[in-house]
């Protein structure tokens, strides 16, 4: 499945025409502008990669800037995205999710990769050598569904192809989007859709998920096990203005963030204190605290005083779970992994649920509404709206699983969206 590649023109051409994109797009006209960004990004598709890349360069201003955006998404060319169907239900809700995408007509070629625990068992293979960079190098996006596999109980392959995928692709802001869509989907009394509506912005790339630590005198009584919780300045400084600038995008009003420094009080002391002279350059946005713990409680309590939330990698992971809850279950929860700029991967918040697998029955709106997400990401605002209105409308009207009360199967519920999205 690797791709042949021609001579590359040397990464300077793209920057050039990166700045001949900065400099001109505001005073050409738009047939020029699309033009000018669609020959940039192929240029800047085209260059050498290296490790050692600067975050700001390249393309990374078409996602920064609004104009530019707005352009590109106006042009013709169409998105690659990798896909990685993965392990358990991940193969039966990322097929649902194509579906649904295809129903839209967005502009996407999607190329499949089989990463998973079918794979590693055949020949060894968790993720080829090369393949992060051919990630990076080849694609636009990265669509997961999930893995982990009781065939694989050092869960080696997931590790190393999603937590490679976050780490080496340095994907540090998971944004997951915390959404009821109907009343009847949560289990709190009384809560309305209106009540549930923020978004959980998790460390990617740090805490303990960094996997350093060790253990000492194994087997006997006096065993040690250490796992080191790492909070770099940069790293968390990073998500933190991501939070921000997510908050002013989307127009919300309030950013909170979670720790536990008042036992963890050196990497909570650098959240704390990064966290204020962020917020600094946002005097708009209204700020608060709240040790994770206590979180946990006004979230099963009072969801709505929530907007935007950051917090850590770990204590993202497991609010995220409970938030996942407020929306329905696992199945409705979607993500993405971002660095901004980057080929970002996007996957729903749920696992391979192994005992789903193989029978129709896993919910397919975790997946779906992450397309969306992608969708929108890759410039396409507008199909991915029609995803979101036409899941909406399934739920509804009960054209959905057996996990949030309906009757349908993985495949059907998701072909009752897909025809919705065509119908507008
Ligand atoms: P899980 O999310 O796979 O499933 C937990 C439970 O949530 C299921 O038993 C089911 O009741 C419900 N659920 C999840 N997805 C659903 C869906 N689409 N429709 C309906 N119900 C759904 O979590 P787990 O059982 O803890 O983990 C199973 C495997 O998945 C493990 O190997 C784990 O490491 C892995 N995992 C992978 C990812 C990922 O790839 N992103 C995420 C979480 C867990
Ligand atoms: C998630 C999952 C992963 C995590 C696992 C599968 C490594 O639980 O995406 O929430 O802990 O990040
Ligand atoms: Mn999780």
């Amino acid at each position: 499945m690797d791709r042949v590649h021609g001579a590359r023109p040397p990464v300077v051409w793209a920057a050039l025409c990166e700045m001949a994109f900065d400099i001109f797009s505001p005073v050409a006209g738009r047939d020029e502008t699309v033009h000018l960004a669609e020959e940039t990004m192929k240029l800047w598709r085209a260059r050498p990669t290296s490790a050692a890349e600067p975050e700001t360069s390249g393309l990374s201003m078409i996602a920064r800037n609004d104009y530019a955006q707005a352009v590109w998404s106006e042009s013709d060319m169409k998105r690659r995205v990798a896909v990685v169907p993965g392990d358990g239900i991940g193969k039966e809700v990322i097929p649902a999710a194509l579906r649904v995408v295809e129903a839209t007509g967005a502009a996407v070629d999607f190329t499949i990769f089989d990463w998973s625990a079918d794979r590693y068992l055949k020949d060894g293979t968790t993720i080829p050598a090369d393949g992060f960079a051919m990630l990076a190098r080849d694609f636009d996006a990265i669509f997961v569904g999930a893995l982990g596999d009781p065939r694989v109980p050092t869960n080696i392959h997931a590790k190393e192809i999603l937590l490679g995928m976050r780490f080496k692709m340095d994907l540090y802001a998971n944004v997951r989007p915390v959404k009821l869509l109907d009343e009847a989907l949560c289990p709190l009394k009384g809560v309305k859709p209106e009540h549930v509506d923020f978004v959980v912005v998790r460390e990617n790339t740090e805490g303990p998920y960094v996997d350093a630590g060790g253990v000492l005198k194994q087997g006997t009584a006096d065993e040690i096990a250490t796992q080191e919780d790492f909070n770099t300045r940069k790293g968390v400084e990073r998500v933190i203005r991501f939070a921000f600038e997510l908050a002013r995008r989307q127009g919300r009003k309030k950013v909170l963030m979670s720790d536990k420094s008042n036992v963890m009080t050196f990497a909570g002391g650098l959240w704390q204190r990064v966290f204020k002279i962020v917020a600094a350059d946002y005097p708009e946005i209204q700020t608060q605290h709240m040790y994770v713990d206590a979180l946990c409680m006004h979230m099963a309590r009072d969801p709505k005083q929530f907007d935007v939330i950051v917090t850590n990698n770990m204590f993202g992971d497991i609010i995220t779970d409970l938030a996942a809850a407020l929306q329905g279950g696992l199945g409705m929860a979607a993500s993405g992994n971002i660095h901004p700029g980057k080929t970002s991967m996007f996957e729903p918040v749920h696992g391979s649920a192994p005992p789903f697998a193989g029978k129709n029955i896993a919910n397919p709106i975790g997946a779906i509404s992450t397309a969306a997400m992608m969708l929108e990401h890759l410039g396409f605002a507008k199909e991915s709206e029609r995803i979101t209105q036409a899941v909406l409308a399934a739920v509804q009207q009960k054209k959905i699983t057996a996990d949030i009360g309906g009757s349908l199967g993985t495949k059907e519920a998701a072909e009752w969206i897909a025809s919705s999205v065509s119908r507008t």
